[in-house]
């Protein structure tokens, strides 16, 4: 390739915007560039490639991918060599796949989520001079056995999921990373006993709806079924997963969760709104009374457990009375911490073809007020702590201070005075002092 011919090595910086979908693509993806004899630089000036791993669930990061990639033309002019590439779900979508091809000439290589195995090749035609555009539609299976290059070596993110076929109305997902594909129990065991050996400590296991884990297998095996399994093997000590969807969370996930020690005590269990109305528009296959059983019978099942939750607001025709639903229902649960966002129209939706479409200024007043609701409960929680014991795996150094820091099987980052020498370890620490959603403690063992 005539990048690795130039002195020295070929460097690609690489951009990852979006879920840990993504964020577990580009691990791959600095995998195969690695193999390829390539390094990572953090600087674009220095970089032999750029690439943008993007995200289209909204829009304003969409936006910013046209204002970064824009200008990176200078670099172009100054480096002819230079390959600008894009990929992940923007250039899934035809429209917007369109829109870089025109609007940004200097781009090279735009491929999409299907076909990241075949990198090597899409990059040696850039690399010759090439305007490369290949992306697939739909997936011909899943590719096993591609390198990864984690980003962390104690804690791994582990797909279990591919795709969603769920279509709630407002969601993009589903038409950039096709039908849910699982994954065989198998490989997904074989992959984390290998990373276990490798001396990981936690896994996070990885689905746009990993309750649906198994369905389209053709032998009876459920997300249980491999919690189980993973929670057998040696060395690993914490299993996570996101994301669930309420309506596939069944009892015996529960039970689960509840009787499997390594599978920790948090449950990210996106509500998007409180109001039936809404959740009705939305696709979401649950009530507002469905969700809150749902979460009496974790809280049950589970009395440690942190929750966690996505809410959109300003859907289309929602009320001041759908908007206040929603806020009663986050007082209700009381969340650890929510992601909030402002419903953002994606076209080839049906939501973004409903009447009664919220004005800006209405989106924005109702997302304040509901981050200040949830910041006060967060607050709250993070409160509740002060005084307890809890299990640190320490997972970093704080730079320039002398505290370490790491997160409590409910998730929840604690940071405490400590040799960096505890990275890696699991400590035993009281904590002193709550943030709004951070703790501060003493180390004890
Ligand atoms: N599969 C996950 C979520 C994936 S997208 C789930 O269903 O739980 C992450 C979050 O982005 C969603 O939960 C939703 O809250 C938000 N989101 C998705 N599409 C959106 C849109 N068009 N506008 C605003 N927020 C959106
Ligand atoms: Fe989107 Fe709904 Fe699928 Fe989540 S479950 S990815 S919100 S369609
Ligand atoms: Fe975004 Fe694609 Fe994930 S649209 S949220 S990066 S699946």
């Amino acid at each position: 390739m005539s990048h690795l011919l130039k002195a020295g090595v070929a460097k690609f910086y690489l951009k990852t915007m979006g879920c840990q979908m993504n964020e577990h693509d580009s691990e791959v993806m600095v995998g195969i560039l690695r193999n390829l004899g390539y390094e990572r630089t953090d600087e674009v000036e220095e970089a032999d490639l750029i690439l943008y791993n993007t995200c289209c669930v909204r829009e304003n990061p969409e936006r910013k991918v046209y204002g970064h990639i824009g200008a990176f033309k200078a670099l172009k002019e100054k480096n002819p060599n230079l390959v600008i590439g894009i990929c992940g779900c923007m250039p899934q979508q035809s429209d917007e796949r369109e829109q870089i091809i025109n609007k940004l000439p200097h781009v090279d290589l735009i491929f999409g989520t299907h076909n990241i195995h075949r990198l090597p090749e899409l990059l040696e035609r850039a690399v010759s001079g090439e305007r490369v555009i290949e992306v697939w539609d739909e997936s011909t299976g899943i590719v096993e056995d591609l390198p990864v290059q984690r980003s962390n070596n104690l804690k791994a993110f582990v797909n279990i999921i591919y795709g969603c076929t769920n279509f709630c109305s407002y969601c993009i997902v589903p038409y950039t990373r096709g039908r849910e594909r699982s994954r065989l129990p198998e490989h997904i065991i074989s992959e984390v006993s290998a990373l276990a050996s490798e001396g990981f400590k936690e896994v996070t296991l990885l689905g746009q709806n990993v309750n649906a884990y198994g369905k389209d297998l053709e032998t009876a095996f459920d997300f249980s079924d491999l919690l189980m399994r993973l929670n057998e093997i040696e060395g690993i000590q914490r299993i996570r997963f996101t994301t669930s969807h309420p309506r596939d969370m069944k009892d015996k996930l529960i039970t689960t969760m509840a009787e499997y020690s390594k599978v920790c005590e948090h449950l990210h269990l996106p509500v998007q709104s409180g109001s039936n109305d809404v959740l009705r528009r939305m696709n979401r296959g649950y009530t507002r009374k469905y969700y809150l059983d749902l979460v009496d019978k974790v809280k049950k099942a589970i009395p440690d457990i942190s929750l966690t939750t996505d809410l959109i607001v300003g859907f289309p025709g929602e009320s001041d009375q759908d908007f206040e639903d929603t806020l009663r229902l986050v007082e209700e649960v009381g969340f650890s911490s929510a992601f909030t966002f402002i419903y953002s129209p994606r076209k080839g939706t049906p939501a973004a073809k409903m009447p009664n479409q919220i004005p800006e200024e209405v989106k924005k007043e109702r997302i304040y007020r509901l981050i200040e609701v949830q910041n006060r409960i967060s607050a709250d929680i993070m409160k509740k702590y002060v005084g307890k014991e809890v299990e640190i795996f320490v997972d970093s150094t704080q730079p320039e201070s002398d505290l370490v820091s790491g997160r409590t099987r409910t998730n929840i980052q604690v940071s405490f005075s400590g040799n960096p020498q505890l990275v890696g370890q699991f400590v035993t620490v009281k904590v002193t002092e709550a943030q709004t959603w951070s703790l501060k403690g003493k180390l004890l063992s």
